[in-house]
């Protein structure tokens, strides 16, 4: 775990926030052991700022990986120590579509060795699996 916080951390020095000035990074593990950092994107039209969590899952997911064990997330103001920064709404939507909400775990770190661990489903309780979605002809 220790290992996973610090490549948040590094992640978090490439957050763009010229906006916000709040900068998130993460480290994404893949079942196969692979990670993927990720930082948050910001944008002149704010919509369109991508958030750190969905950057790691989008580049892992591009490079044709899917299966996904845990996300370590740090993240606060810039200039100041990261503190517990739980994932917005739409990131544990995307995390919904690729991962086990019941084996996912969501760890938030604090920067330092201290970190609070969850599962996807006790983040996103009664989430929307996608389950019926798909047209049968
Ligand atoms: N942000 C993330 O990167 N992840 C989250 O889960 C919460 C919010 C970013 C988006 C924006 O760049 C900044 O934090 C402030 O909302």
């Amino acid at each position: 775990m220790e290992e996973l916080i610090a490549k948040a951390i590094d992640a978090r020095e490439k957050a763009y926030t010229p906006y916000s000035h709040f900068k998130v990074g993460v480290c994404l593990k893949a079942k196969n052991g692979e990670t993927f950092q990720g930082c948050n994107i910001e944008n002149s039209s704010y919509p369109a700022t991508n958030c750190a969590e969905r950057t790691a899952i989008f580049k892992a997911v591009s490079e044709g990986i899917t299966d996904f064990s845990c996300i370590v997330i740090v993240g606060g103001r810039e200039n100041e120590k990261p503190d517990f920064c739980p994932p917005c709404g739409v990131c544990r939507q995307v995390m919904m579509e690729f991962c086990d909400p019941e084996r996912f775990r969501i760890v938030l770190g604090k920067g330092d060795l201290s970190f609070r661990e969850y599962t996807l489903k006790e983040l996103l309780p009664l989430g929307f699996s996608g389950d019926g979605v798909e047209r049968k002809e």
